[in-house]
């Protein structure tokens, strides 16, 4: 690993995410879906869109010493009904020259705790079984894999199975 982003990382901080960060998140989202193992999207939605996606309160960065965005973690709705109102999917992207510096884990370790302040009892994660770095990362932090679901959808033509995975808290949702 070279030596200037090994100074970075040991830098990191984990904060909530401003709207002046967008271009740098967008950045990162878009480099993550070009592996073609991180999501069903192929391209990144407008500001608007993706605000309204991601509640504020459930979005991280993780900045180096210059406040440069090097990942980002955040949290969207699985549903809008009563019963799932405790239940919600992970994102988490890494810029590509500052992976495998574990900035994934502390984003979702942080992610995590997050969650659970705010009283989500069930994180979820829809994984393709190609994305080694992802299954490892969540299994990492507490998620279980649930199950593997076959040809769930197609990206860019092609049928591609997911895993389900999953984390239950045993501190939020217990009453
Ligand atoms: C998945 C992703 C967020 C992981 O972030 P990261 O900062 O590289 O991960 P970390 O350095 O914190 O590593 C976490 C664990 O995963 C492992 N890992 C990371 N990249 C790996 C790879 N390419 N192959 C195998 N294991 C990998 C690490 O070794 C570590 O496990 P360990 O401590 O047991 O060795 C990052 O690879 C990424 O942004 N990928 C593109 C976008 C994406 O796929 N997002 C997930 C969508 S579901």
């Amino acid at each position: 690993m070279p030596r200037a982003f090994e100074m970075t990382a040991r830098q990191l901080s984990i904060e909530a995410m401003e709207p002046d960060d967008w271009p740098a998140v967008r950045d990162i989202y878009l480099a993550g879906l070009a592996t073609g193992d991180a999501s069903f999207e192929i391209s990144a939605p407008d500001w608007e869109k993706w605000e309204a996606k991601y509640p504020r309160q459930f979005r991280l960065v993780a900045r180096d010493d210059r406040g440069a965005v090097l990942g980002w973690a955040a949290l969207t709705a699985v549903s809008d009904r009563r019963v799932y109102a405790g239940v919600m999917e992970v994102s988490v992207y890494v810029a590509s020259d500052a992976r495998r510096g574990g900035i994934g884990e502390k984003l979702l370790r942080a992610l995590v705790d997050v969650s659970e302040r705010g009283g989500i009892w069930t994180l979820q994660s829809g994984v393709f079984p190609e994305n080694t770095a992802s299954i490892r990362l969540h299994l990492k932090c507490g998620f279980r894999e649930v199950g593997r679901r076959e040809r769930l959808g197609k990206r860019e033509g092609v049928w591609r199975d997911a895993l389900l995975l999953e984390r239950r808290s045993d501190v939020a949702g217990m009453d």
